[in-house]
């Protein structure tokens, strides 16, 4: 079966997290992926956080299936050449290197023009232009200037970063999309231009409900749903919300049972008001349904506290799963909090692709995340990352380099 980005080309300029999201991405839909790499070295994540001597890192492998891999030198003026072929050759450069990098190297906007006024520039840089445009960013900075860090923990501890990197693999995902609505726009322009999502930006984006919750407070001084009320303050800024529900049903984590001992033993539970009544019978508490106290979520507002704590007598009564299972017979919408174990060996996720196994030439057998967007009119095989320099002369000889030339371009130490 084709695929949907089969017959695009990208120059695959990143490297560590944030670009390598986005052209793995771009490489399950079904582009030609040719990740450019520095030879001898390679992206730097192939050798962090290793879990085995001497073979490339699950940090690496994970961010890079489906790609080629080919190494230049591309500050040695021979490998600027092949550079410049294989610009001439792609529709799409992605980069992410730090500010300026490219232009230093010589490829600047108007150079790459000049080689293919088709191609698309896509970067991903730390900030977009203003004050801190010249710095190097990374996952936790950029949600601490997104916004994501100040919104994240609770009230009485400190700022918190998450778990999911929304600074690194969500602005890729933002440059993805970038990318090809770019593509799209020049089937009709027959132009190129540039992408810029700032991990900034992206962190920001995916926090618009705080900016939202902002702007209420400046307006009402208070925000009924949030745990500081009714008993505790709101000063000038959005505080952490803990683990309320970010929308405008109460919600909150509660142990189950096991919880002492297993550290992951928690249900997300909503109180959603259409349910009501059937959260009441669940956790025995038929009497609030209807007691003007508890009945509607206006009156329940100011007594969340008490009402989770008497919902979470119930749910340590039940594991995670127990409780998911009749807490859903009734629409009343939870949430078990998975380990990554859990996530790891559940045979749905393995089902659908979601979690694949890959296997490596020099690893084995690993665990990766696989393409969370499906279409079914392009399916995604994941297959595994490249070796540093595996492609280089099958590029190479793409580009009509003969094994001669290639010989020597190495020999001069370009590639
Ligand atoms: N051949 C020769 N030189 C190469 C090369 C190649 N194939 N590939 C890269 N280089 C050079 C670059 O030209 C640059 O040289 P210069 O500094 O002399 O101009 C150098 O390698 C390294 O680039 P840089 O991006 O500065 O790497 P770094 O490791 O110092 O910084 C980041 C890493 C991530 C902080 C930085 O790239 C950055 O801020 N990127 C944008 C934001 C981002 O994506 N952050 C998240 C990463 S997950």
């Amino acid at each position: 079966m084709g695929k949907a980005l089969d017959g695009v080309r990208i120059l695959d300029f990143t490297h560590v997290q944030s670009g390598p999201t986005c052209t793995q991405l771009l490489a399950w839909f079904g582009a030609d992926v040719i990740k450019v790499e520095r030879a001898g070295a390679g992206d730097i994540t192939r050798e962090q956080l290793r879990d085995i001597p001497d073979v490339d890192s699950l940090y690496f492998t994970m961010l890079n299936h489906n790609k080629r891999s080919v190494t230049i030198d591309t500050k040695n003026p021979e490998g600027k050449l092949v550079l410049e072929a294989l610009i001439q050759k792609c529709d799409v450069l992605v980069e992410n290197f730090a500010p300026g990098a490219l232009d230093r190297m010589g490829f600047t906007w108007e150079r790459i023009q000049e080689l293919n006024p088709k191609m698309i520039v896509a970067s991903v840089k730390g900030f977009g232009p203003g004050p801190y445009e010249d710095c190097k960013v990374y996952e936790n900075v950029a949600q601490c200037a997104g916004g994501a860090a100040s919104t994240t923990g609770f009230d009485d501890g400190p700022p918190v970063v998450s778990g999911a990197q929304i600074g690194d693999s969500g602005t890729g995902l933002h440059l993805a999309l970038g990318i090809v609505t770019a593509l799209f726009q020049r089937v009709s322009t027959g132009r190129g231009q540039r992408v810029l999502a700032a991990m900034q930006d992206g962190v920001l984006n995916l926090c618009r409900v705080k900016l939202r919750d902002q702007q209420r407070l400046e307006r009402t001084g208070v925000m009924k749903e949030y745990p500081q009320y009714p008993n505790g303050t709101f000063g000038e800024a959005v505080p952490r919300a803990g683990n309320a529900s970010g929308g405008g049903q109460p919600g909150w984590i509660l142990k189950c049972k096991g919880w002492e001992a297993d550290p992951n033993a928690y249900i997300y539970f909503i109180t959603q008001a259409p349910v009501w009544a059937k959260i009441c019978n669940v956790i025995g508490k038929e009497e609030w349904a209807t007691d003007p106290e508890y009945a509607t979520p206006a009156a329940r507002l100011p007594r969340l506290k008490e009402i989770f704590a008497e919902i979470e007598r119930w749910t340590m009564t039940k594991t995670k799963f127990e409780a998911m299972e009749i807490l859903n017979k009734y629409d009343i919408p939870c949430g078990p909090i998975l380990s990554m174990k859990e996530i790891a060996e559940e045979p749905s996720l393995r089902k659908t692709g979601t979690i694949v196994e890959v296997d490596h030439p020099l690893r084995g057998k690993y665990l990766t995340v696989g393409n969370p967007i499906k279409l079914s009119d392009s399916p995604t095989e994941v297959t595994r990352s490249p070796l540093l320099g595996e492609h280089t002369e099958e590029v190479m000889a793409e580009l009509g380099y003969s094994l001669e030339q290639i010989s020597a371009l190495r020999v001069a130490g370009a590639i």
